[in-house]
């Protein structure tokens, strides 16, 4: 059970990192493999059969690459369905001092919310202990009398989970996790620093937009918008009638949100209809722009509502596949008036071998992910966890 699959399943690309747990809690990357995918739109599932016939090919693949196999397979979700609120919760020490199972329990007590049948709880995220009146960073060890905490408690729709689990399960996996972007993104980018001063993580993918707001350690807020990078690209081919792969080839090559570019050049293209056209740079740019401009107002209106005052914060982390858009840092950075830094995975304590050709911004998810898990088994007692499945076996039905 030490070895298993860590999978981004994302609208345009599915990443596969196949790791194992060593003993002293790093996980080593074996295998990994990503390659296009299908029956996902706008982050959500589409078509059941054609997205576990997908998780299956590229799992297959990477345990090729290995020569390896797997049984588990932690995934993501995406956040349209998600919410927040906020729990606390309280044991009592008897004895000795705080060990792991009393935080567990107070997480789990804070996390005891009381929510409609179509929703379950997906994470329950501790970020202040309290031992005794007193605020602590880390209460493990400590002696007292009474542990609390607060939680951010992410409930999700019970219908998504458990479709993602039926396409995990119909190809023969164990889901052994499902994990929110918007949890899992921001660990491969940002420092405790970051966390602590406050900054807001933007993940922008093929087909939707995931917003994170981080301060004091918490996960403040959420957001995901139905807009990515091949919105961008369709802009392009629906106004000049030419291919989605043309207009892609284009955007990647000629689009640029630069200032200073040059755009008076020009390209011929070819169009659906078979007749040439010349385009010029600001023709593309132009077509581009308003849609951005548009994703950007709704992110500002959002954080603006929020109360999120980016210039007291570290600024922006910007990341995902569409955000290489030529220009588009500098034009959030204008338009938000902050520092924006465009950014690939790029924190990998406690991973070994992460690839070096997967650290493009489009494999932040799949990076994070790995610290999300790394630190879920660490957090669980493996062996009370037995003790209960054990317990679970001669329960009486
Ligand atoms: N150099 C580039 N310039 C502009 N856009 C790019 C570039 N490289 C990739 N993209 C865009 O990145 C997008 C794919 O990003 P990514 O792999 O993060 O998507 P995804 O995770 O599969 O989708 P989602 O997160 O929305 O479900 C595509 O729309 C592609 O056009
Ligand atoms: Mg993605």
């Amino acid at each position: 059970m030490s070895i298993f699959a860590v999978v981004d399943l994302g609208s345009k690309k599915i990443a596969v990192a196949i790791v194992r747990r060593q003993k002293d809690g790093k996980l080593r990357v074996l295998s990994v493999h990503h390659q296009p995918s299908r029956g996902i739109e706008r982050g959500r599932i589409v078509n059941l059969l054609e997205a576990s016939n997908v998780l299956k090919e590229a799992v297959e693949e990477a345990e090729r690459n290995g020569d390896l196999q797997v049984n588990d397979v932690y995934i993501n979700i995406g956040g349209k369905d998600a919410e927040m609120i906020q729990g606390t919760g309280r044991t009592y020490v008897v004895g000795n001092a705080i060990s792991k199972r009393e935080k567990r329990r107070a997480v789990e007590n804070a996390g005891a919310v009381s929510l409609p049948p179509d929703r379950e709880v997906l994470h329950i995220l501790p970020f202040v202990y309290i031992v005794n009146d007193m605020k602590v960073e880390e209460p493990e060890g400590m002696l007292g009398n009474s542990l609390d905490v607060k939680v951010q408690v992410v409930t999700h729709s019970n219908i998504a989970l458990r479709n993602l689990e039926q396409l995990i399960k119909r190809v023969g996996f164990f889901p052994r996790k499902i994990v929110l972007n918007h949890v899992a993104v921001p660990e491969a980018l940002i420092s405790e620093e970051d966390r602590e001063a406050g900054i807001m993580v933007v993940d922008m993918g093929a087909e939707t937009t995931d917003v994170a707001l981080i301060h004091r350690k918490m996960l403040y807020r959420i957001f995901t918008y139905e807009v990515g990078g091949r919105d961008f690209t369709k802009e392009i081919s629906v106004k000049f009638g030419i291919t989605m792969k043309e207009a892609e080839r284009m955007k990647i090559k000629h689009v640029s949100l630069l200032d200073e570019e040059d755009e008076s050049g020009s390209i011929s293209v070819s169009l659906i209809d078979g007749s040439q056209r010349i385009l010029t740079y600001s023709d593309l740019t132009s077509t581009i722009l308003p849609r951005a401009e548009r994703l950007f107002a709704a992110i500002k209106q959002d954080i603006q509502s929020v109360g999120w005052q980016l210039p007291r914060t570290n600024g922006i982390v910007l990341t995902g596949g569409g955000s290489q858009l030529k220009g588009l840092r500098e034009y959030m950075a204008r338009y938000f008036s902050s520092v924006v830094r465009l950014s690939g995975p790029r924190n990998f304590q406690g991973i070994i071998d992460f690839p070096p050709d997967y650290r493009g911004p489009e494999f932040s998810l799949l990076a994070g992910l790995l610290h999300f898990t790394r630190k879920m088994e660490d957090w669980e007692d493996r062996g009370e966890s037995f003790i209960q499945r054990l317990g679970s076996l001669f329960r009486k039905k």
